[in-house]
Order: structure tokens, then C-alpha cells, then sequence
């Protein structure tokens, strides 16, 4: 496999905080979305070309598990190759699908190529539970025997028939895998209740790219006729909406002037309406998001819920840009049930953040100081960076290794903006 250079994972950022960033930048490829379009070129023996897919660790570890089950895969820059002419294995090494969420989708991937598959649970942030049932309850519809094999999950096939599904909750990957197998099965699948998310409805329109019949993707129930061989595509990833929520929350909290292009404006609706409510001016264009002009920040109340509501990945950042809000905010994170555990390090920089359950109260607005500072996760990380540049004086900020699983180039690009960022 063709690797990028994989940054050292004991290092940490070092933030000159309280200048307001100002200028443009163009975010990459949606993590979440292309960590589905690599299980998914393997439901194909045809060569897949996928592009603007971002370099981030997470995609890296993804590849090599792709790789241990028969793919070759080359990457080269923000483009990846894989070619899958057989599998060479149902059984994805154990310790590399600990290492991320998205690994599990190899259990879809692998039904529906070539009817048979051995997980372990996957690995991920630490957020709460994160069960696995509704992935099960799909496949088991479309007439897959599920069961435990040790440690492992696993999935024997040797037919599948489509069905109409109804999930429980619409859970992100759990659709992912469902189509997946669904793509294969024969006759017509119809999940109920699927996630809407853009980054699922991508992922459709690319299995559409490769000869599969889908219709629905975006909207809670998605049809398939199933059946067909899949051939190969050449794919363009959507823009990263988190990533530009995050570098737009950055604006925000450092009352700077910032354009976030290669964005999709309209797969922000929930944030640009609270930024608007916070009285932020919001400027959007069909490439660009532009935050200015952000003096006295109202208070606001944030619902964080499956799409188009407030993205729970962006309720730690935002939670971080509340805190220079003018009273008291609330959110309510809706998704995840231990998802707060970012509000301790905001803290350590002078923030007023409580926490009840699933409820964060920051009370604001308040004068943030550079502090030492921990990244636990992907969006808490994200969220004592958007605090740390917005804080007085200098955050030493470690464990970023879960940054690089999620931000491209995030340094580079917080640089471009003027922000004070080193990696030591
Ligand atoms: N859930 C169930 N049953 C299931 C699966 C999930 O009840 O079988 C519940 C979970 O308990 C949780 C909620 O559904 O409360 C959300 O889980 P979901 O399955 O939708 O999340 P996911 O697919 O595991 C993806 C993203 C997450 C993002 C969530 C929600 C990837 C690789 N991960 O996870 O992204 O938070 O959807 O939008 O796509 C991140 O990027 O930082 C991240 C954590």
C-alpha cells in the first residue's frame, strides 16, 4: 500500500490563543463519508478510483484492513485506488478493526460480496454505547445467520432475499451495512427508519455509480433492488460538514472574519440557523461559508439529534464557541450518552460549563486562559482547540492523535486563518 506520512502520535499542539482568525479555507473530503466508500469498492472485482478523500489516519488504518482482506489499495494524495479481484479472507484481523468504528462495515462488505464474514466489535471514541443491533437486525432480514464466534460476530450467508426492514433507531452505519448487504440480496429491500445523513446518502448515489438501483437515499426509508453485480466507478467524496462547522465555530469564538469554502452549505442548515440566532453574520454561497462580525453573542439552546438536526459532532465545538456567548446556553445532546467529557478540559481553561445528565449549561461570556489540555476524542479535541484559540495565552494540547484520526492538515489550515499553531 501507498502511504502518506503518518504524523507521531505523541505529539502535541502548542496554541498562542486570543487573536481572531481571519481568511479562507477549503476543507477536504468528508471523513465519515469516505470511510464507507472503501468497504464499499470491495463489493466489486472491478477496479474503484475514489477522490477528495481526506488524509487522516483513520482512513489509513481503514485501507490496511481492506488490504488483509484481499484488496490492493494505492493512495496518492487525496486519491485512493483499490482494486478487490477476489477475497482472500472473511476474517479482518482482529487487533486493526479494534482501531475504528467504521471497520465493522467490513461485515456488510464482506456478506455482500461474498456471503460470509468474522468481526470483532469495532473500536471507536469512547461516547457512550454503542450497540450493534440494529447492523444484526438488518442483516438477519435479509435471511443471514448472526451469531457470536468467540470474541467475534458472525455472519454466514449463502442467500440473501430482500425485505422490508424497520430499524429501531437510524443508525449511521447501521444503514451503511444494511445497504450493503441489501445491494446483493435478491428482489426489492426497503429500510425503515433509515439515516438520512448526507454522508449515507453519498454513499447510496456511489453503490448507484457501480450499477446497484437505490432511491430514497436522504430520506428515512431507502429502497433497493438488489441483485445485480456491481462493477467499478471512479467517485468524488462530498466536502467534510463537520470540518467546516468546526473552522466556522473557530471564527465565531475568536470574533474573526472566516470563509470555509469546498463546503456544501446545505448540509449545515442546523448549525447556520443557530449561528444566525447567536447574531452571527452568516454569508453563504454555493461554495463558501463566510462567519463575521460576531461582537455580542446571544445565548442559544442546542438540540444535538440525528440529521438535518444539530450534528452531535458538533456539539463539543460549538458547546467550546458558547462559552463567549452573552448568558446562559444549553445542550441537550440527544444521540450519545456519554458524550460531555470534553466539558472537564474546557473547564481547565476558565470556561463555566456544567453538566446533568445529558444536559451541558455554559454560562458565558467568559475570558478563556491557556491551560494544559488533554484531546479525548475527535469533537472533544476539536473543541478545546476552538477554546484554545479563542483563550488568552498559550494551551499545550496532547493526546492529539485523535485529531489526526478525523482533521486534515489541521494545523495548515488554522495557520492559514493566522491562528498561532505549533506541533512539537
Ligand atoms: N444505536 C443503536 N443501535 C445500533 C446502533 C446505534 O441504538 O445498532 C444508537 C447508539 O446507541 C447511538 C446512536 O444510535 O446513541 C448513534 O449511533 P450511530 O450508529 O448512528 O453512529 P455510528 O454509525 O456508529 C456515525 C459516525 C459518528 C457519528 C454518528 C452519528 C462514522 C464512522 N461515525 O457513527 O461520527 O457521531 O454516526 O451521527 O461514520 C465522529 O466523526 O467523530 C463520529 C463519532
Amino acid at each position: 500500500m501507498a502511504l502518506y506520512p503518518v504524523p507521531v502520535s505523541s505529539s502535541h499542539y502548542v496554541i498562542q490563543g486570543g487573536r481572531p482568525l481571519e481568511g479562507e479555507v477549503a476543507v477536504s473530503g468528508s471523513k465519515n463519508a469516505a470511510l464507507y466508500t472503501l468497504p464499499a469498492a470491495l463489493l466489486t472485482s472491478e477496479p474503484v478510483t475514489l477522490r477528495n478523500v481526506p488524509r487522516i489516519a483513520d482512513i489509513r488504518e481503514l485501507a490496511e484492513i481492506c488490504e488483509a482482506v484481499g484488496s490492493t489499495v494505492e493512495i496518492e494524495g487525496d486519491t485512493v485506488r483499490m482494486h478487490t479481484p477476489r477475497i482472500t479472507s472473511t476474517v479482518p484481523p482482529a487487533d486493526l478493526i479494534a482501531r475504528l468504528r467504521a471497520s465493522f462495515l467490513l461485515m456488510g462488505a464482506l456478506i455482500g460480496r461474498v456471503g460470509e464474514a468474522e468481526c470483532p466489535p469495532p473500536g471507536g471514541d469512547v461516547i457512550g454505547s454503542r450497540p450493534l443491533d440494529v447492523h444484526f437486525a438488518g442483516f438477519r432480514a435479509l435471511g443471514a445467520t448472526v451469531d457470536r464466534h468467540g470474541a467475534s460476530w458472525r455472519a454466514t450467508a449463502p442467500r440473501l432475499t430482500g425485505a422490508r426492514i424497520f430499524f429501531d433507531y437510524p443508525s449511521v452505519l447501521g444503514t451503511v451495512n444494511v445497504l450493503f448487504a441489501a445491494v446483493r440480496a435478491e428482489g426489492t429491500t426497503v429500510i425503515v427508519n433509515a439515516a438520512p445523513e448526507p454522508e449515507v446518502e453519498m454513499l447510496a448515489d456511489m453503490l448507484v455509480s457501480m450499477g446497484a438501483s437505490i432511491t430514497g437515499q436522504g430520506s428515512p426509508v431507502i429502497t433497493v433492488q438488489g441483485g445485480v453485480d456491481l462493477h467499478g466507478t471512479d467517485f468524488t467524496v462530498i466536502p467534510d460538514r463537520l470540518e467546516v462547522g468546526t473552522y466556522l465555530l473557530a471564527g465565531v469564538a475568536t470574533r474573526g472574519d472566516v470563509r470555509v469554502t469546498n463546503a456544501q452549505p446545505a448540509h449545515l442548515d442546523s448549525l447556520l440557523a443557530k449561528l444566525r440566532e447567536m447574531d452571527v453574520q452568516v454569508d453563504v454561497d454555493e461554495a463558501g461559508v463566510r462567519v463575521h462580525d460576531a461582537e455580542i453573542l446571544r445565548p442559544v439552546q442546542v438540540q444535538a439529534v440525528p440529521y438535518p438536526g444539530f450534528a452531535t459532532d458538533l456539539h463539543p465545538p460549538m458547546a467550546a464557541a458558547l462559552t463567549q456567548a452573552a448568558g446562559v446556553s444549553m445542550v441537550h445532546e440527544r444521540v450519545y450518552d456519554n458524550r460531555t467529557l470534553y466539558v472537564n478540559e474546557l473547564r481547565k481553561l476558565g470556561a463555566r460549563i456544567t453538566t446533568a445528565a445529558d444536559i451541558v449549561l455554559i454560562e458565558g461570556p467568559t475570558k478563556l486562559s491557556g491551560a494544559n489540555v488533554r484531546a479525548l476524542d475527535i469533537r472533544a479535541g476539536a473543541a478545546v482547540v476552538v477554546a484554545a484559540l479563542a483563550a488568552e495565552g498559550e494551551t499545550v494540547l496532547g493526546d492529539i492523535h485523535h485529531l489526526d484520526r478525523g482533521y486534515a492538515d489541521l494545523q495548515e489550515r488554522l495557520t492559514a486563518l493566522g491562528a498561532r499553531i505549533e506541533r512539537r
